[in-house]
């Protein structure tokens, strides 16, 4: 047992040795790759996709920061860590101009701020497509562990799931076009009647609290439930979280998708590492038995819904359009000539829409709704715009295709928004080919197997494009006078330096869905003679305080967990009272 000990030491000296040496040799090999660009280089010693890195880089780095001089103060510092790229803004890009590579030990990153290239980027999908491999915080994960593709979690390591999203060429080319018969102005209009009723319900009940600090998870819980309405045809009330509080667990499968699916993505992460069928284990502790049975129930549900569709569809049965109805009536009609959808593709691609189509848009809302208590005077002028397109009007009365493209300063909220916080960052590659780009009227060589990162935290900010107060929320900016009949507009930014929905044959499928959801709410929160605003931190906290509060909490307090959000909006409750 002699050499017991020596292992014990041994072990972790050749675990490290191996990583150091890893690192020395992937930041050598990617260096000599990076250099035949001919563009500005910095390094980072630790991959962004290593994802025991991703959990402790704030904390590490806080620590490393205190160190004086360059030592505190270096690449690491500043481009290591989750999330750098907003905080940045548009500063690197200023340093060393529209584009620079990130040198890792895994992979280089190229980072690209030229309007002109960015579109060329998102046009020429073929040659640079999405980095399958990539999957947010998941990516390392699947290449390490290897995970199995069991339905319906293929989903979640792609941030944006399968099967529309994991799927490449013709497959996805099919997926993609069926997808796209769901997402229909039959559908918007559903949308938006669900976004009336839940946003009334919702200003009910935040107007008739003293101060409300859970506006991030009601957000959440209207997100959710018009995407059961428009995804899957099922209603339901909106509710607080003292409603759930008091309420008794359902055991009706409809009530539980929301709380499962709520689970799934709270638990993505684990459910990840540890495999669904390990999680099933009866000796796990109840929380990991719990996101088990969440899994189950989901994929229960799905199936139940799936099943009454085909049999309405057998029948000819019509109804009420919906995501699922449409695809399944797609898919059933395509199959005759052969190129129909698979159950086992539908249900990947709900279960895509759910995962892409709630978080987004709650974080946005949620976004949103902070600045604009902050910013009481725009809060008046959407009051103003709202009040011209609806006059006395009630909402039961509020048609979606008269009034919805009225509603320009409310889509303006959401753009300028978003023009700031983009939730969903996407990457692209340039997978085993090189590739040419135009970048500022230089043809570039970008080496094979580089990540390509569209700078938006930059381009979306940057004053060239933005003007010299582009770090300023400000959504008039998005409002143009019509030339013709002097009516308000939204204005078309210059091309290609805003991508918030993505762009080309990859974009966000849900784009209008997110802005007639986000619309309707405004309009009803808005619309009425509640205004909000910070609730005093103390008794006698000026407006300008408890404003800069909260811009701080936004700018300095938002982070990525699995998309970009605010991480504690708790910490500045909100007070809804009368003008
Ligand atoms: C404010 C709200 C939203 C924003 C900012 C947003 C943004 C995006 C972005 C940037 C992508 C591309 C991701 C990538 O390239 O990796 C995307 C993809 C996608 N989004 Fe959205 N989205 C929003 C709302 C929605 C909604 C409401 C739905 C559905 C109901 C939805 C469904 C999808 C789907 C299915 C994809 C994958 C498309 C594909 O791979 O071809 N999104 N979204
Ligand atoms: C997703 O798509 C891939 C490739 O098209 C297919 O192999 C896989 O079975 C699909 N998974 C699901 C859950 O639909
Ligand atoms: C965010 O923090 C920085 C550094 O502490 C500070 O200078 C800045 O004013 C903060 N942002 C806001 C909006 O308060």
């Amino acid at each position: 047992m002699a050499w017991f000990p020596v292992l014990l030491v041994a072990a972790p000296l050749l675990l490290a040795g191996t990583f150091v040496a890893q690192t020395v040799f992937g930041l050598a090999r990617n260096y000599a790759s990076a250099r035949t660009i001919g563009v500005p280089i910095r390094f980072i010693p630790i991959s962004p996709l290593n994802p025991f890195w991703t959990l402790v880089d704030r904390a590490v780095l806080s620590f490393i920061r205190r160190l004086p001089g360059p030592l505190g103060r270096n690449s690491f510092t500043r481009y290591n860590w989750r999330g750098w790229e907003v905080a940045d803004r548009y500063r690197s890009h200023q340093e060393m101009g529209d584009i620079w590579v990130l040198v890792t030990p895994f992979k280089n990153w190229i980072y690209l701020n030229d309007p002109d290239a960015l579109n060329s980027l998102f046009r020429r999908g073929n040659d640079f497509p999405r980095p399958v491999f990539v999957t947010g915080v998941c990516c390392w994960l699947e290449n390490v562990l290897e995970l199995t593709q069991d339905f319906p979690f293929a989903a979640i390591l792609d941030v944006f799931g399968p099967n529309i999203s994991t799927a490449e060429g013709q497959a996805w080319k099919t997926q993609r076009k069926m997808a796209m018969h769901s997402f229909n102005e039959q559908n918007n209009e559903i949308v938006w009647s669900e976004s009336l009723t839940l946003a009334t319900d919702m200003q009910k009940y935040w107007t008739s609290m003293p101060s409300i600090d859970t506006a991030a998870s009601d957000l959440r819980t209207l997100s959710l439930h018009v995407l059961s309405r428009a995804g899957f045809g099922k209603s339901f009330k909106f509710e607080s979280q003292e409603d759930r509080k008091t309420q008794r667990p359902s055991a009706n499968s409809a009530a539980n998708y929301k709380d499962s699916l709520q689970t799934i993505m709270e638990n993505c992460v684990l459910i990840l590492g540890l495999g669904t069928s390990f999680i099933a284990q009866p000796w796990l502790p109840k929380k990991l038995r719990d996101v088990h049975a969440a899994y189950v129930s989901f994929r229960a549900y799905m199936t139940s819904l799936y099943e009454e569709e085909k049999a309405a569809y057998a029948v000819g049965e019509t109804g009420e359009p919906n995501l699922m109805r449409s695809m399944v009536r797609a898919s059933q009609a395509d199959a005759k000539d052969g190129g129909g959808l698979t159950e086992a593709e539908i249900y990947g691609n709900m279960f895509v829409f759910n995962f892409a189509g709630h978080d987004t848009t709650a974080h946005s809302f949620t976004f949103a709704m902070y600045f604009l208590a902050a910013n009481p005077e725009v809060q008046e002028w959407l009051h103003e715009e709202i009040h011209r397109v609806f006059g006395d009007v009630p909402v039961e009365d509020w048609d979606y295709r008269a009034n919805f493209p009225r509603l320009k300063r409310c889509l303006s909220v959401l753009y300028e928004t978003i023009r700031l916080y983009v939730p969903v960052p996407t990457i692209k590659w340039t997978a085993d080919k090189a590739q040419p780009l135009v970048v500022g009227g230089r043809t570039l060589v970008l080496p094979a197997s580089s990540m390509i990162a569209p700078s938006y935290g930059s381009v979306q900010t940057d004053p060239r494009f933005w003007g010299p107060n582009s770090l300023n929320w400000d959504p008039s900016r998005f409002i143009v006078k019509s030339a013709e009949d002097g009516d308000e507009e939204l204005r078309v930014p210059v091309r290609g330096s805003f991508h918030g929905w993505s762009d080309g044959a990859r974009d966000c499928p849900g784009r209008k869905f997110s802005h007639v959801e986000f619309v309707a709410t405004m309009a009803v929160l808005f619309r009425s003679n509640w205004r909000v605003k910070p609730a005093p931190k103390y008794p006698d906290e000026s407006p300008e305080a408890a404003r800069s509060r909260v811009l701080d909490l936004i700018e300095n307090d938002s982070g990525s967990v699995l998309l970009l959000q605010m991480l504690h909006p708790e910490r500045a409750p909100l007070v809804w009272e009368k003008r």
